[in-house]
């Protein structure tokens, strides 16, 4: 088992997809079942109560198919796509994260996920509380600039428009929420190896993830 934890946009899933590929597993991508969350109970308020929360995701069913780069997620058998992908949902997703029944639920569907199956698990938390016991404990971050600038480029680079000050706003707006909440907050795990990729590109990352993961998921 190998855990990526780390703020928005610190190149999480990328080298997740990366270090699974390379060591021949499958990985967990765990925003996205936050983001899945968001699409399906876009009308838990906060004041819904956490029983009927509950009661809403029972019998949602998270599984992957595939290992490496071609590892597919999906709810209820079906694959998740794209839609998850805006920052809306991100922004949902980061608040739905705060809730204690919605964390005990992912946790769950996540370690059974992790039981099943060698995994590079990426995400906030999977170090701390979801697979603590984990053999390599990684925690990418960089600055909020930074991780505002490459989410620019990607995003020009798939020829959407992007505004950088509209981004940072996002990013830290996020990084607030999930760093001061109460349960599970964003934090490396003592036992975590911390890289600030702030002034490393992605293949300085990988290197420096398979060095110390290597030998053993
Ligand atoms: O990794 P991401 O940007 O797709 O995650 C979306 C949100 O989901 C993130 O802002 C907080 C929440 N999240 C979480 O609380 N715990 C995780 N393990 C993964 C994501």
């Amino acid at each position: 088992m190998v855990t990526i934890d780390g703020p928005a946009g610190a190149g999480k899933t990328t080298l997740a997809r990366r270090v699974a590929q390379a060591l021949g597993v499958a990985y967990l991508d765990t925003g996205a079942m936050f983001r899945v969350l968001a699409l399906r109970l876009s009308s838990v308020a906060a004041d819904t109560p956490a029983g009927e929360v509950a009661a809403a995701l029972s019998g949602l069913d998270f599984s992957l198919r595939g290992a490496g780069a071609d590892t597919t997620l999906l709810a209820d058998g079906v694959p998740v796509g794209d839609e998850i992908r805006t920052e809306a949902v991100a922004y949902a997703a980061s608040t739905l994260a705060t809730r204690p029944e919605v964390r005990a639920f992912l946790r769950a569907a996540q370690q059974r996920i992790g039981r099943d199956v060698p995994l590079v698990a990426e995400g906030r938390d999977m170090g701390t509380v979801v697979f603590p016991g984990a053999a390599h404990k990684f925690f990418l971050d960089a600055t909020a600039e930074v991780r505002a600038a490459r989410r620019v480029e990607q995003l020009a680079a798939m020829g959407r428009p992007a505004d950088y000050a509209a981004i940072l706003a996002d990013i830290t707006r996020r990084d607030v929420q999930d760093r001061t909440r109460a349960e599970a907050p964003l934090r490396p795990a003592p036992d975590a190896v911390v890289i600030d990729t702030s002034n490393l590109d992605i293949d300085g990352v990988f290197a420096r993830i398979m060095e110390s993961a290597a030998p053993a998921a």
